[in-house]
């Protein structure tokens, strides 16, 4: 694997079917031309992802979301316009031609305009989709740095593009605009109160089996064992019962708890801990998704 900035190259590997690693907002994703079969079946292969978990598609801007979703009901327009390019991914019906191997066989399509702006030139210059998962190995913490790409699927992948840390580093929120009123089946980048407050309210939050494909309850874990505790008085005494503990808490600063959570959760593993000790956010504004990716590393 090679790790570069050239956009140039990144193309011509995409053009020609192959898989390259692209920085977003949010985390690094494994990309692939989303109308070319072959390629997308190379990300399933690549990442060990079983084929019932879709992907999402990534596209330059909100005005190419009518190519890929077959209707944009109003909440959606209304989601789209006000928070991309961003964290959020709408999930559409599809439109006839999108692939059955990006959307798992479903009648849904997922699909988000990144905010990076290598990607975004990527995105512009190739004028298709990108079919992309997060780049990790699957079930596995997604990555933030382009290192990270490599440590996971450096044999696999021919090229990342390097794009620096994530910005946001948790993954984006996804929200279910085929059912009224929309769902958020994914907390995410943008909190949930922001797409409350977009849609007056009508805004139903993620309950009962969530309908998003591959919410595994343990996903995102890395190999030591995660114990949650409520504060950093509970970490510290917690962590002295431990030879070996490594204590993640940056509840005083959630959007850099967020953008260092998996680097973290990655470091520790490194060290060959055999315990992580997290301090738990409050749940108001990212704390949900940091709270969401903690409890299934824990479980
Ligand atoms: O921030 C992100 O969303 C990152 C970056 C790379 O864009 N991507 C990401 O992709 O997190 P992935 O594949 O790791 O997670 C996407 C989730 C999966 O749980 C997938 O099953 C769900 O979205 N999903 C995608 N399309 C779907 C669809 N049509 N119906 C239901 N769930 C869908
Ligand atoms: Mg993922």
């Amino acid at each position: 694997m090679t790790i570069g900035t050239s956009v140039d190259r990144a193309l011509e590997i995409l053009r020609s079917g192959g898989l390259v690693g692209i920085p977003t907002e949010t985390v690094y994703g494994l990309a692939a031309d989303a109308s070319n079969p072959d390629a997308v079946r190379r990300v399933f292969a690549a990442k060990g992802r079983p084929a019932d978990h879709p992907l999402i598609v990534h596209i330059a801007d909100a005005e190419q979301l009518t190519h890929w979703a077959a209707e944009v009901p109003p909440a959606a327009a209304v989601l789209a316009e006000t928070c991309w390019p961003g964290p959020l991914t709408l999930l559409l019906p599809k439109a006839p031609h999108v692939l059955a191997l990006v959307t798992g066989g479903r009648d849904t399509v997922g699909v988000r305009v990144p905010a990076h702006p290598l990607t975004t030139e990527l995105l512009t210059r190739f004028g298709g989709g990108l079919a992309a998962p997060s780049a990790n190995l699957f079930g596995r913490v997604s990555p933030t740095t382009a290192e990270h790409v490599h440590d996971d699927l450096g044999a696999l992948v021919e090229y990342v593009l390097d794009g620096g840390r994530c910005p946001v580093g948790v993954e984006s929120t996804i929200v279910d605009c085929t059912v009224d009123p929309p769902q958020i089946l994914r907390p995410g980048g943008i909190p949930s109160e922001q797409i409350s407050a977009l849609l007056d309210g009508r805004v139903a939050a993620p309950s009962g089996p969530s309908r998003a494909a591959g919410m595994l309850a343990s996903h995102y874990a890395p190999a030591a064992r995660v114990l949650l505790v409520d504060d950093s008085a509970a970490a510290l005494s917690l962590a002295a019962q431990y030879i070996d503990a490594v204590v993640i808490d940056r509840t005083d600063d959630l959007v850099e708890y967020a953008r260092s959570l998996y680097a973290d959760l990655r470091r520790a593993d490194g060290l060959g801990t055999s315990v992580i000790i997290a301090v738990m956010p409050s749940p108001g504004g990212l704390g949900h998704a940091i709270r969401d990716r903690l409890t299934k590393a824990a479980h």
